[in-house]
């Protein structure tokens, strides 16, 4: 049901895109998406089913994903959850209490709208929302 939440992408930062691609790339098979950039990080998707695999890479030591290397090493850096309503859920998470990283929707990779939700209220995992 095209309504309901599901998982958009995993977002996975890496110290060298290259270096992670060649799994992606040669064991699995799979086409790279072009690269992009967003918030300090070149970003390349991979496609598995209607979910994605983001890999993030720090374009400089000071970005979130330089800084996330720097103190946690290589892993999962956030999941993204695809909602009907981004403003909706913004607002039901506000109204519930949830601290917001992005009060409001902003412009992610690809131009998509996005907005983090602090990972306080998430069980320790940075999460994105989108729609
Ligand atoms: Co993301």
């Amino acid at each position: 049901m095209a309504d309901r939440p599901r998982i958009a992408h995993v977002g996975i930062a890496v110290p060298d895109l290259d270096a992670a691609l060649s799994f992606y790339r040669d064991v699995l098979g799979l086409e790279p998406h072009p690269t992009e950039e967003a918030d300090g990080a070149a970003i390349v998707s991979l496609t598995f089913g209607e979910s994605e695999v983001e890999l993030l890479a720090p374009l400089a030591p000071d970005t979130p994903i330089g800084r996330f290397l720097a103190r946690r090493g290589p892993g999962i850096h956030h999941i993204c959850y695809r909602v009907p309503d981004l403003d909706a859920a913004l607002a039901a998470c506000r109204n519930a209490g949830y601290r917001l990283i992005d009060e409001v929707p902003r412009s992610g990779a690809g131009g998509r709208r996005i907005a983090f939700v602090h990972p306080k209220a998430t069980a320790g995992i940075l999460l994105e929302l989108t729609e």
